[in-house]
């Protein structure tokens, strides 16, 4: 194939996926519009299909991989239930992560607390409901952990590349390789078993190699264990797998692709997991809000919202990727787009919509049943999106 065909061809894939977005886009303004009827506050419309749609088409894409799904995305109960149902596992961050697990009555030694830095309490309880294994990226929590459950399975969080990603989230976790050295020392010293590696590409990842990369460094991680008298048995992927916003973000089934020929190199007796939170719920989940106002300030025009960044929009407040769907058509223009709070910080970055965008416009944006509601509080009094299940 000439490398003009082969270009045609990806940008011709290119455009199939926007055209993809878009349609998705229409579908879940579809099961959220019914809700501007007797609109009184934000509204996070959630659909039971398309959660069971992402965790079966997150697991055909990887059949080597057991979903443990990351409780943070969005601890909604009815959410946890359907995934317990689609025989998806878990994994938490905290006591009251731990609480919904017993609550949900999951099987307690098939939950992961993968918070690399946990309270003393918070393992103590942790222990207490019956959980086997922790995470760890210093030797300080090596420690705390061998004085409270002697008898847990550690797994060591590595330091990966996080470029690509939305919302990186390297440099406060992982190891680096000095400190593997670290941990692998003090859990020796103490008696402590490290059973497996962990790793967290970022989130909102774009980039494949992330993954092979982890996948290569873990492969080489447990080599050394090995000479430390240590029996490796699980790999974990973390989360970071991504969302379409644009439609040139890798498809699931694209990225399934990389990490299932990277895992033919890892031996058949490690168990591998991963730990998706944003692709299982976000797609599922589309935000309602109306427009409280606009203005223009010297030559800027602003649109304010009822919810902003104290209301479930903290990651658009940053360079995150959004869809914005007015009801109203018109010309699109440049508008810098506001919360309602009284806050500064409650702004939101310049985004199109149309010019001629009023006050009590319904806008969608869809692609945010991840880290919205969980993410919201009710500061001056704007009530926090609520979270409606749909059919
Ligand atoms: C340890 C861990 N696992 C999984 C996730 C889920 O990541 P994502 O929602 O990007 O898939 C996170 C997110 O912060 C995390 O910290």
């Amino acid at each position: 194939m000439s490398q003009a065909t082969a270009i045609k061809l990806d940008s011709d894939i290119k455009t199939q996926q926007r055209l993809m977005v878009e349609e998705d886009c229409r579908q879940q303004i579809a099961f959220t519009s019914s809700h501007t009827q007797d609109y009184l506050e934000p509204v996070l419309a959630m659909s039971r299909q398309r959660l069971r749609d992402n965790a079966r088409r997150f697991k055909a894409a990887m059949p080597r991989v057991r979903t443990h799904f990351a409780v943070k995305a969005n601890p909604d109960p009815e959410i946890l239930q359907i995934f317990k149902q689609e025989g998806t596992c878990f994994e938490v961050a905290s006591i009251a992560e731990i609480d919904a697990m017993l609550e949900l009555a999951v099987d307690m030694e098939t939950v992961f607390y993968s918070n690399p830095i946990k309270s003393p309490a918070s393992i103590a309880h942790a222990a207490r409901a019956g959980m086997l294994w922790y995470s760890v990226d210093t030797p300080e929590e090596v420690t705390k952990i061998a004085a409270i459950k002697p008898d847990a399975k550690l797994y060591l969080r590595i330091e990966v590349s996080n470029e690509g990603s939305n919302w990186p989230l390297a440099g406060k976790f992982g190891a680096s390789p000095s400190g593997v050295e670290m941990v692998i020392e003090t859990a020796k010293s103490l008696n402590m078993q490290i059973c497996g590696v962990t790793f967290h590409v970022g989130s909102q990842c774009s980039n494949i190699n992330n993954w092979v990369e982890g996948i290569k460094a873990a492969k080489a991680l447990f080599a050394k264990l090995a000479d430390h008298g240590f029996v490796p048995e699980l790999l974990n992927m973390g989360g970071g797998y991504p969302l379409q916003f644009s439609g040139d973000e890798p498809s699931i089934e694209e990225i399934g692709a990389e990490i299932n020929k990277a895992l033919e190199s890892i031996p058949e007796h490690i168990q591998v997991m991963a730990e998706p939170g944003r692709f299982l719920v976000g797609s599922a989940g589309c935000l309602l809000t109306q427009v409280v106002g606009v203005a223009t300030r010297d030559d800027v025009r602003w649109v304010y919202l009822d919810t902003g960044f104290y209301g479930g929009l903290l990651e658009i407040s940053g360079e995150f990727p959004v869809n914005l769907i007015s009801e109203r058509t018109g010309e699109p223009a440049t508008w810098t787009m506001a919360g309602p709070t009284c806050d500064s910080i409650d702004v939101m970055g310049r985004h199109k919509l149309p010019d001629n965008t009023q006050a009590e416009d319904f806008i969608y944006m869809p692609n945010l049943g991840a880290y919205c509601t969980t993410c919201a509080c009710d500061f001056n009094g704007f009530p926090a999106p609520v979270l409606r299940m749909v059919d």
